[in-house]
């Protein structure tokens, strides 16, 4: 039995152990990433949706991030969809809720997704982190790269036509380039080497913040709905 599975039966029997307030973690979150750790040894790239779902909701690899979070936002809308919007990270709204781009940049969002005739559910939307920075501070080079395998297995699984990343986070790390957003909107990347063309558009917090800006964010949208006219 590993130690957490020790603190976990513990708690269960409502026998408190003593842990110094600087180590004390969710005990229930680290027994499910022990139990699904042992039992399966699955890498990442191998997980089906709900493998997938399950390792990300008990992922503690975080450890600051696995234990701030009120839930985790895994994705959310249509494993069929031809669209996939990738964000940067989950903000407080989104943290509540569990589920992406929920607040007034989400909504905002999906006001611009109808004006280019789109639904929620005729997309996919998730973010590179999984769990909300605290204060909506930038996700952390380390922060990245642990949740870089469940991001990348989305991907593979969604099999987009076309992604979009809002944001200059979310670009750049897409991307892999420290480019600006005034050289990254209105061109068409490829997404690495798997020929999925990727546009880039602001980050709608930041249209909240910049209202003028809205007009140049609805010129990406109509290069979006271009895009996904000729696929
Ligand atoms: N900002 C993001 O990048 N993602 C969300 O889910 C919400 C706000």
């Amino acid at each position: 039995m590993t130690k957490n599975q020790h603190d976990y039966y513990l708690q269960q029997m409502g026998i408190q152990r003593w842990i110094s307030r600087n180590t004390a973690v969710n005990t229930e979150q680290v027994m499910a990433n022990d139990i699904i750790n042992t039992q399966s040894e699955k890498p990442v790239s191998e997980l089906s949706w709900e493998e997938l779902a399950a390792r990300v909701a008990a992922c503690t690899l975080c450890p600051l991030l696995s234990q701030s979070r009120t839930h985790h936002v895994f994705g959310d809308g249509n494993h069929n969809a031809d669209l996939v919007i990738v964000g940067e990270a989950p903000g407080a709204n989104e943290d509540l809720q569990g589920k992406p781009f929920v607040g007034r940049a989400g909504q905002l969002l999906t006001e611009m997704l109808k004006a280019i005739g789109l639904k929620r559910e005729d997309i996919y939307i998730t973010n590179i982190l999984k769990s909300r920075p605290p204060n909506n501070r930038d996700p952390k080079p380390e922060e990245t790269a642990n949740c870089t395998p469940y991001l990348d297995r989305q991907l593979t699984l969604l099999k987009p036509k076309l992604m979009v990343a809002v944001g200059r986070i979310a670009a750049q790390y897409l991307l892999g380039t420290n480019e600006t957003m005034a050289k990254l909107r209105g061109q068409q990347f490829t997404f690495r080497d798997t020929g999925t063309p990727l546009l880039v558009t602001y980050h709608p917090a930041y249209l909240l913040r910049s209202p003028g800006q809205k007009k140049e964010a609805y010129k990406d949208f109509l290069l979006i709905k271009k895009a996904l006219e000729t696929l």
